[in-house]
């Protein structure tokens, strides 16, 4: 397991270059299931989760042809198994993503449960449900979900709750469904309205992406997936907060500013200087910075994979911030070992109240979920002192050379190999 070791307190300046979207990446392989053919995508990023995902495919039967430089090119015309085994999905809760599309395909699925998860319970009901309004049965059986339907047929159906993958699963089942399903208070993130268009390329007959209401016209077949990954939001949103938080003047290349609007609009707002321009973003800081309060919410609202490092940002402003966390009942993790390094964090519920200091101290640090790996990653950056950071693989699900991007910014980082 290796351990990412960094010395702190250097600005960063230069420019860094954003990779392909981890999250809009996952749901388009799925998808590549529903069709027969060679797919091909461009500008996939190089991290473990679409690793993850691409030995699932395989293993169901499909042949990567070519996966490097950012490129997949994948057969799916032999997809025949039906099972997610456990070892797979565990690693990854976005395998669930394969539900949808194998009930639709294959008639049959049988995707293990990913079980619980270090940042809340994260339960499948919505998809399941909306897949038994489509004609599935499925029954939860031994850690799995085991789902048959001849062919699923289209319905109406509610989410309770905004879910992305939810919302993903069912857009990718219904789209080779027997008539047109409407799907309402659906979720509206960017990689959701990407995957619509995308399977509208390849044949689908889908409409409303990007609003509360999407409805799918069912169609029998769809062609191989033609695509390039747009750039990562939450890459982004890292490295405008790494330049933030050491001080810094970084030009962030190959990115959608208008994706992170809700993130500049609140950086503005504690007194950082964000230039926009039409692919690109520059977070300058003159060093002051005022506390402010958030609160996470579905897109457009401040995306919640950014809430952990927004609060590493905090704990160096001046005066209090709030921090409310509303998707995920239990999205701290970061914060004890923000406090052993030397943060005045106060948590209440759902609610963390982080009282500015004037440093952070390097400290020995355990990464426990994703972008809560990447908080104590920036935590560090401007601490004083070394800090070691254990669990990296958290890390490299979802950042692409973390460590290489930042070191060519200026940050005194690298890796330590641990061989097991
Ligand atoms: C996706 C993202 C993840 C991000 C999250 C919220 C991917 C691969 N992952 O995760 O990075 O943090 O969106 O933006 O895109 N819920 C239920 N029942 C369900 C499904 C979800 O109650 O059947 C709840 C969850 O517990 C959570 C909320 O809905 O409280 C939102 O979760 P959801 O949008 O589903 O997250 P993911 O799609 O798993």
């Amino acid at each position: 397991m290796d351990k990412i070791v960094i010395e702190g307190g250097k600005r960063l300046e230069g420019e860094v270059e954003i990779s392909g979207a981890k999250n809009a990446a996952l749901p388009i392989m799925a998808a590549m299931i529903l069709t027969t053919g060679q797919n091909n995508l461009g500008g996939v990023p190089q991290v473990r989760d679409v690793t993850t995902m691409l030995n699932l495919l395989n293993d169901l039967g499909g042949c990567t042809e070519e996966f490097n430089a950012g490129r997949i090119i994948f057969d799916s015309t032999d997809i025949n198994n039906f099972e997610a085994p456990y070892d797979l999905v565990s690693t990854m809760r976005a395998s669930s993503l394969v539900l949808g599309p194998l009930l639709a395909r294959l008639g049959r699925a049988k995707v293990s449960l990913p079980g619980g998860c270090a940042i809340g319970a994260r339960p499948l009901d919505l998809h399941i449900k909306g897949l038994e309004c489509m004609g599935a049965k499925i029954h939860l059986e031994k850690g799995y979900i085991y789902g048959e339907a001849k062919r699923l047929r289209g319905a109406r159906y509610y989410f309770d709750t905004v879910t992305v993958t939810g919302t993903a699963n069912l857009l990718m089942a219904a789209s080779l469904a027997d008539g047109k399903t409407v799907l309402e208070n659906v979720a509206k993130e960017p990689e959701v309205v990407f995957l619509a268009d995308m399977l509208n390329q390849s044949g689908a007959k889908i409409t409303g992406q990007g609003t509360d209401l999407i409805i799918i016209e069912g169609v029998q077949s769809l062609k191989p997936i033609n695509c390039h990954i747009f750039p990562d939001r939450i890459e982004t949103g890292t490295y405008m907060i790494a330049s933030a938080i050491t001080k810094g003047n970084v030009k962030i290349t190959n990115c959608i500013p208008k994706q992170v609007e809700s993130l500049t609009l609140k950086l503005r707002q504690a007194g950082l200087i964000v230039e926009e321009g039409e692919k690109s973003l520059r977070v300058i800081s003159d060093g002051q910075m005022n506390g402010i309060n958030i609160k996470t919410q579905p897109h457009p609202g401040f995306a919640t994979d950014l809430q952990a490092q927004f609060m590493a940002l905090m704990t160096l402003a001046q005066g209090k911030s709030i921090i409310l966390e509303t998707v995920f009942e239990n999205r701290f993790m970061h914060v004890s070992e923000l406090k052993r390094m030397g943060a005045d964090i106060t948590i209440q519920g759902r609610t963390a109240i982080v009282s500015g200091v004037k440093e952070l101290s390097g400290a020995p640090l355990m990464a426990t979920d994703l972008r809560a790996s990447a908080s104590l990653v920036l935590a560090a950056l401007a601490a004083k002192g070394e800090s070691v950071i254990s669990r990296v693989y958290h890390i490299d699900r979802g950042y692409s050379n973390i460590e290489q991007k930042l070191y060519r910014l200026g940050a005194r980082i690298h890796r330590k190999k641990i061989r097991n």
